[in-house]
């Protein structure tokens, strides 16, 4: 129960890594705001949960103004503890196919999306002394073929981590980041239903492919806990062991 009355604001709620989230949180006793854009995934993720204390706003984080009203839900609450930037997506392609739009897409979603929402939540995470995770990725610390929009914009968040570590550490705000590899979740459903996808990435997890969400969440809590007070600025994979590899083959 290390999260007993915290007020915790899980973006992408409402399905993967964020309701995996959201569920650990909670069985840890937090008080929950799920956001996402459609409510009958979020209240199906709630459903789950204690409804005295999960809580759910339909909204776009990269849309002008709901950051804002996010923030003021949360506050309505009694505040912020911690902030899960987890929601996102992945453009694929290379640089020769995937358009402007697209690019631009993605950068409003997982890079300008997660600046929106840590700028509007600031001032709440300084008053209560908070903290943030950022769900960033192994493509955040390295690249993948045909991903280089997805890349971009997970290794800004990563480095946007390290950076907002810096500045956040004397009002005592810290601020960390996961980086999965393949997890099994909404934007992975084709990968997990193909066997060569799961017999390649097998070859480069050597604790085994796709993670378990819960497994990524397990981590996220961590990070967000008391446990982890002295960890600010980090980008901790939590790939089975795929960053351990200098990337030569078995
Ligand atoms: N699944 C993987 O293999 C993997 C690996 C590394 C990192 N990640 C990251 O994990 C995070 C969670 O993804 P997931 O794997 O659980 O996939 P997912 O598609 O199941 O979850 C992403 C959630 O974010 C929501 N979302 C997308 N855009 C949004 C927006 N503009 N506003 C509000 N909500 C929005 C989606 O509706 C969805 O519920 C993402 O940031 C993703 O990049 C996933």
């Amino acid at each position: 129960m290390r999260f007993s009355d915290k007020i915790v604001v899980v973006t992408g709620a409402g399905s993967g890594i964020g309701a995996a989230t959201a569920r650990r949180f909670s069985e840890e006793g937090a008080i929950l705001l799920l956001v996402g854009r459609t409510e009958s995934k979020l209240e199906e993720t709630a459903r789950e949960m204690d409804a005295d204390r999960t809580h759910i706003i339909v909204a776009d984080i990269a849309a002008e103004g709901d950051a804002e009203r996010i923030v003021t839900a949360a506050d309505d609450l009694g505040g912020i503890d911690v902030l899960v930037n987890n929601a996102g997506i992945a453009v694929g392609g290379t640089i020769e196919n995937v358009t402007v739009g697209n690019w631009q897409r993605q950068i409003d979603v997982n890079l300008t999306g997660t600046f929106r929402m840590t700028k509007a939540a600031w001032p709440a995470l300084k008053a209560r002394r908070g903290n943030i995770v950022n769900v960033s990725s192994v493509s955040g610390l390295g690249g993948d073929w045909e991903m280089f929009a997805y890349n971009a914009s997970k290794g800004g968040v990563s480095n946007m981590t390290r950076a907002l570590a810096l500045d956040g550490a004397k009002d005592g705000v810290r601020v960390n980041a996961v980086n999965p590899s393949f997890t099994a979740s909404g934007m992975t459903t084709k990968m997990v239903g193909n066997e060569e996808t799961i017999r390649k990435f097998s070859e480069r997890m050597p604790l085994g492919a796709p993670a378990d969400p819960a497994a990524i969440a397990a981590v996220i809590a961590f990070l967000a806990s008391e446990d982890a007070r002295f960890v600010t600025g980090v980008n901790l994979p939590v790939d089975g062991g795929l960053m351990a590899s200098n990337g030569q083959p078995a």
